[in-house]
């Protein structure tokens, strides 16, 4: 009895040996490729196109969130929400927002533009700050809603004119610290203005003026390191135009000025964030652009570029930043590949 017993635990050894010869290196060293294609439309899993322009992605437990304007009724857009665990394959989930429902005003009086999705620590709720705005662009307000669940009916919170200030094109911002705020081109397209959100994320608190004078839109700002970064664009409609950045270390002052970055149309496309990927092998930077109007308003793309660094003294790029490798590059690609676990990212 003992002998057998013996003779099945050593061919079970064995065979455990030989399985863990197969499986062993490819699970300890295999990439997850993910391609990332430009220009084209995405379709959602139900083969729809995906209408989610102007927005932002989050990732939340391990699942990324795309929200975006529909404009499928160009002037009446309403919000999409859609999911990935991949990153390519997209579930529609809920029009989150939605003209008449979530509030009687929007989509006769009132359309949202730039819907930007945050989930605030504190309250456990998802928020979204949006362009709040009428037909002539003359109400210069901002909105938030908010809810319980990232894919149910979010709920009015307010409309208005943050702080009293005019406000427009709009993005949001939370600092490595978890400050949150949200930054809007104010003052009849003049200046920006980055207003400090509460912890609820439900209302501006303060507010510091940035680009004074220089008629900037579309801003995405990403914290590296010691240094902020910000990509933002001319005031020129859905015309695309010259990209610029500048970086500061101080989030309030001290703003460098504005250099060009990519090339004289930001390759089609109008900044809507800078995203970071936490990778464990390389922390990756991926620039995400509206193309709008390609070639009419519903159709308008997302396009992605991985973010590459040039050492400022020889001219060589890298694909991850380092202490030589500090300048930020913009370069255009068809499509590139990218391993979110890793971080690593190839050209194709
Ligand atoms: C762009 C802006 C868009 C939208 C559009 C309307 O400059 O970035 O969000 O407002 O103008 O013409």
């Amino acid at each position: 009895m003992n002998r057998l017993l013996r003779f099945f635990t050593l061919q079970l050894t064995f065979f455990t040996f030989l399985l863990s010869l197969f499986t062993y290196p490819s699970s300890a060293l295999a990439q997850t490729w993910t391609t990332i294609e430009n220009g084209k439309t995405w379709m959602d899993t139900e083969g729809r196109p995906v209408y989610a322009n102007g927005g932002n992605f989050l990732l939340k437990d391990g699942v990324w969130y795309l929200v975006g304007e529909d404009r499928s009724s160009a002037w009446m857009p309403d919000v999409n929400l859609y999911c990935s665990t991949d990153f390519v394959h997209w579930k529609f989930v809920h029009k989150i927002i939605e003209n008449r429902r979530s509030h009687p005003d929007l989509g006769r009086r009132r359309m949202i533009e730039r819907p930007k999705l945050l989930f605030c620590p504190e309250t456990q709720k998802f928020v979204v700050w949006c362009h709040w705005e009428a037909r002539n662009y003359g109400a210069s307000e901002a909105a938030v809603f908010e809810c319980d669940s990232v894919g149910g009916d979010y709920e009015y919170v307010w409309s208005g004119r943050p702080l009293g200030t005019k406000s427009r094109d709009c993005n949001v911002f939370v600092d490595n610290d978890g400050t949150a705020f949200f930054i809007s081109t104010t003052d009849e397209n003049t200046n920006l203005g980055l207003f400090m959100l509460t912890s609820d994320y439900r209302q501006a608190v303060s507010k510091t003026v940035l680009c004074e004078g220089l008629r900037r839109e579309a801003p995405a700002i990403v914290h590296i390191d010691s240094t902020y970064y910000m990509i933002s664009s001319a005031c020129t409609g859905w015309e695309p135009n010259q990209a610029k950045l500048c970086v500061s270390r101080n989030l309030h002052v001290g703003w460098s000025r504005l250099f060009n970055i990519g090339d004289p149309i930001a390759y089609d496309s109008q900044a809507s964030s800078v995203l970071t990927i936490h990778g464990t092998e390389q922390t990756t930077y991926l620039y995400v652009g509206d193309r709008w109007m390609d070639p009419t308003l519903p159709e308008s793309k997302i396009i992605i570029l991985p973010i590459e660094w040039r050492n400022f003294h020889t001219g060589e790029l890298s694909k991850t930043k380092d202490e030589n490798h500090r300048q930020m590059v913009l370069n255009y690609r068809d499509r590139f590949e990218i391993d979110f676990k890793t971080g690593v990212w190839r050209d194709f």
